[in-house]
């Protein structure tokens, strides 16, 4: 049977660490080249030289992420995906809404929603050939709230409205658009927050799960891969909720 993306080429922000690697090597494992872009280029052993690319791109930063683009075009000579993963979470200084300061939450807004945009404006032109898809990674917290987080929660409550919004924009020219809300992953981030209370956190996140479960980067791939195949050719605008059970839609 034919891999779900084979022949197709994705590029992936943040693809350094997290649920953002775990992303891109379940992106080759289902056939795809891959352009993994971070802050700084992401390392790539143990992964197939031949259809990956490592990039060096802040996606706040338009010509960076326009330059990106151009190093995928020249390394494969087409583009078929987009997933926007790149963000700040796992550094955030959890404060109540009275605490947050205009600078924090603008840093938040900038990477987590200016970002996605300037992304997905790069790849527009050539996703409209060849007829690709985008999938911007929110998070669970836009639809239940999450105390002390504010900016980060308006921040992914505006990467799915913005998913709507540009999934009907895109629609007439056969590009798709979508987005996955993950709920607490124990990502690299996570990891090395430097936070000692991982093991509550774990256990308040079991609890409230209706799969009692610690969750892992590897599963958010499923419904990325999905979401960026054939498969899911008729799905656009959606969000699909990947946190073990807590928020049902
Ligand atoms: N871990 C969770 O519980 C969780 C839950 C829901 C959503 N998410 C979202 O998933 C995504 C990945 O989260 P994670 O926990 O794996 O994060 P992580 O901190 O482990 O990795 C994030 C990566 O993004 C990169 N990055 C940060 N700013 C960037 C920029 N301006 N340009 C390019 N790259 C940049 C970092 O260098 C890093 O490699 C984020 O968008 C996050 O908001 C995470």
């Amino acid at each position: 049977m034919q891999a779900a993306l084979s022949g197709k080429v994705i590029i992936v922000t943040g693809a350094g660490q997290g649920i953002g690697h775990a992303i891109a090597e379940g992106l080759l494992a289902a056939g795809a080249s891959v352009v993994l872009g971070d802050l700084r280029a992401p390392e790539l052993a143990g992964l197939p030289a031949d259809r990956t690319l490592g990039v060096a791109m802040d996606v706040t930063d338009a010509a960076m992420v326009a330059a990106a683009v151009a190093a995928c075009l020249e390394r494969f000579g087409r583009l078929d995906g987009l997933v926007n993963n790149a963000g700040l979470y796992s550094g955030i200084l959890h404060r109540g809404f009275e605490d947050v300061g205009a600078e924090e939450w603008m840093r938040v807004m900038l990477v987590n929603t200016l970002g996605v945009h300037l992304c997905c404006q790069a790849v527009a032109p050539e996703l409209r050939l060849s007829r690709g898809a985008i999938v911007n990674i929110s998070s669970a917290v836009a639809f239940k709230g999450s105390p002390g987080l504010s900016h980060y929660a308006a921040s992914k409550g505006a990467v799915v409205t913005y998913t709507r919004t540009i999934a009907k924009e895109l629609g007439k020219d056969g590009v798709r658009v979508n987005s996955v809300a993950p709920g607490f992953t124990i990502s690299d981030g996570i990891l090395g927050s430097g936070r000692n209370d991982l093991e509550a956190r774990k256990a308040a996140a079991q609890a409230s799960r209706c799969l009692p479960r610690d969750q892992d980067p590897e599963d958010v791939v499923g419904s990325v891969v999905f979401l960026l195949s054939d498969a899911a050719r008729a799905i656009t605008g959606q969000t699909l909720v990947v946190d073990g059970g807590v928020v049902l839609h």
